[in-house]
């Protein structure tokens, strides 16, 4: 990758508030984000959320509410979440913001300048939970008669109405062109053939225009008509870079990537750059579709009562092993099972045994063995299988971030840290400390702290508060924010370390 790095996530409809689903993604480029950033990258990370549409506007009026108003209360609660779970975004673009909605009428204005957006009219149906259009083809019908939508099953709306078309199908070859020429654009490789073969199937021109309710942005030398949300909400991702003239937009676009779950995919891989290519605008570099969580093998649904909340289970069992959980539990791009017991027994087995327990028993020992001083090891260049993996795991764990595979990387980081507890078995520093022998102590003692020194550093785009929680125990001077993993052997000898609480207190459920 290119040593910019600009990150994004969907932006979330404010009909509902935040759920572990849309913690997940938001998460995830963190993550990403913080570690680019620790590789020294200059970082852009982007979310925010997505307010116009039928389904909004509907949900505004069903409650009584001002749309305005019940949008607004709706962006706090997304803004306070991603702030409790310690997601720093660059920036928050909401639809509803001015610099948005001029963008989205400068760009309609100029794709219908250009001829790639006309009148028509559409006649067809329409699924206001998804926000899509569909053709009578893609659907099945129900028992009554009504077709119902391919993504949800919900029944859809017939809709009859004038509207402006994108030129969508002009595009198809030049899509289709663009994906086999670049393999890494669409991600994972399934995502991939999904995107290919709907495209095979015929693109047709997209109504990008409504006139069946007022909340949208509206074209102002045709203001019956609000733009369709997705059109709309696609911009987002240049329009709070500046785009065209921005500063930002020069130094950031392309992204690097757009995450999202995969049932948005086709959106992005299929209407966005199509509208990008029409503009004349590079595409970005990588669409990546991750898994879908469910919740204990159910689908998460209001109706069901499920939902799992993020805020309720880091209020319960702490930020870090949130985001920690999320993130290894399944690999990236594969669907994910959310339970408690699973979460739980993760919890228990690598943050309180694996982590905590390397953490409290290296620094026991050194304050027994060694008076709480990092021992100044004469035996540094020596090489041993801990020494070779402690060198080895930040080069290992580059690649899988490069690619975006954060559970691997996690159970790279996690490979060190058994060793490591293997380690202190097979070495036995009392046996050591019993039989005098000093010199062989005093490096295991070394080689246990500085692999303690990597592992706050790796884990820390991960879990930002508990690597500063190692890195407070070892009691090391240098700020951690400004580390990148620095091979074996950075000064770290003699230094007093502070034995703190433990970092993952077992839970007994
Ligand atoms: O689609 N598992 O917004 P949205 C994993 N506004 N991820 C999940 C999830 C689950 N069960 N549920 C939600 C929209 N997500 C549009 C996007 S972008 C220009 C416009 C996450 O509020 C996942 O990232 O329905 C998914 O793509 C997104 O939330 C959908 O959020
Ligand atoms: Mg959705």
């Amino acid at each position: 990758m290119a040593d910019k790095f600009y990150v994004t996530t969907p932006i979330y409809y404010v009909n509902d508030i935040p759920h572990i689903g849309h913690a997940y993604t938001t998460i995830a480029a963190d993550v990403a984000a913080r570690y680019q950033r620790m590789m020294g990258k200059s970082v852009w990370f982007l979310t925010g959320t997505d307010e116009h549409g039928q389904k909004i506007f509907k949900t505004a009026q069903d409650k009584g509410i001002d749309t305005q108003a019940f949008v607004d209360s709706i962006v706090t609660r997304f803004k306070d979440a991603w702030k409790k779970l310690d997601v720093r975004y660059d920036d928050f673009i909401r639809t509803t913001e001015p610099r948005h909605e001029k963008v989205v009428q400068a760009i309609f204005h100029k794709l219908k300048q250009q001829g790639d957006i006309y009148k028509g009219e559409y006649e067809g149906w329409y699924c206001v939970a998804c926000e899509t259009f569909w053709g009578e083809a893609q659907m099945t019908e129900d028992l009554e008669g009504r077709f119902l939508c391919p993504d949800c099953g919900r029944p859809t709306d017939k809709l009859k109405e004038e509207s402006y078309f994108f030129k969508l199908s002009k595009y198809q070859e030049k899509l289709i062109a663009h994906i086999n020429q670049h393999p890494d654009f669409i991600q994972p490789v399934s995502r991939r053939n999904e995107v290919i073969s709907f495209i095979k199937e015929g693109l047709k021109d997209l109504s990008v225009t409504r006139t069946a309710f007022p909340w949208g942005v509206k074209l102002p030398d045709d203001p019956k008509h609000v733009v369709y949300v997705w059109f709309d909400a696609l911009i987002n991702y240049i329009s709070a870079l500046g785009y065209p003239d921005g500063e930002k937009f020069k130094e950031f676009w392309p992204a690097e990537v757009h995450l999202m779950g995969k049932e948005i995919v086709r959106f992005h891989a299929v209407t966005w750059p199509a509208m990008l290519l029409a503009l004349g605008v590079p595409l970005p570099k990588m669409v990546f579709g991750h898994g879908w969580w469910t919740v204990e093998g159910k689908k998460m649904s209001k109706t069901t009562g499920n939902v799992v909340d993020p805020l309720k289970l880091a209020d319960e069992y702490g930020v870090d092993a949130v985001r920690y959980f999320i993130l290894r539990e399944v690999p990236f791009g594969t669907d994910g099972d959310f339970s408690l017991k699973s979460f739980i027994e993760r919890f228990n087995a690598d943050l309180a045994n694996d982590l905590g327990n390397l953490l409290s028993r290296t620094l026991t020992m050194v304050e027994k063995y060694n008076k709480s001083q990092i021992p100044n090891s004469k035996n540094q260049t020596s090489s041993n299988e801990l020494k070779d993996l402690i060198n080895k795991t930040p080069q290992l764990v580059d690649q899988y971030m490069n690619k975006l595979a954060f559970s691997e990387a996690l159970g790279a980081i996690w490979g060190l840290i058994s060793r490591a507890n293997q380690y202190i078995e097979q070495q036995a520093p009392w046996a050591l400390a019993k039989k005098g022998e000093t010199e062989k102590l005093t490096e295991v003692l070394f080689d246990l702290c500085e692999t303690l020194r990597i592992v706050a550093i790796l884990v820390g785009p991960f879990m930002p508060a508990t690597a500063q929680k190692i890195w407070a125990q070892l009691n090391l001077p240098q700020p951690l924010e400004k580390l990148t993993p620095v091979p074996f052997g950075m000064p770290i000898a003699g230094t007093m370390v502070k034995k703190g609480p433990a970092l993952f207190p077992r839970l007994n459920k």
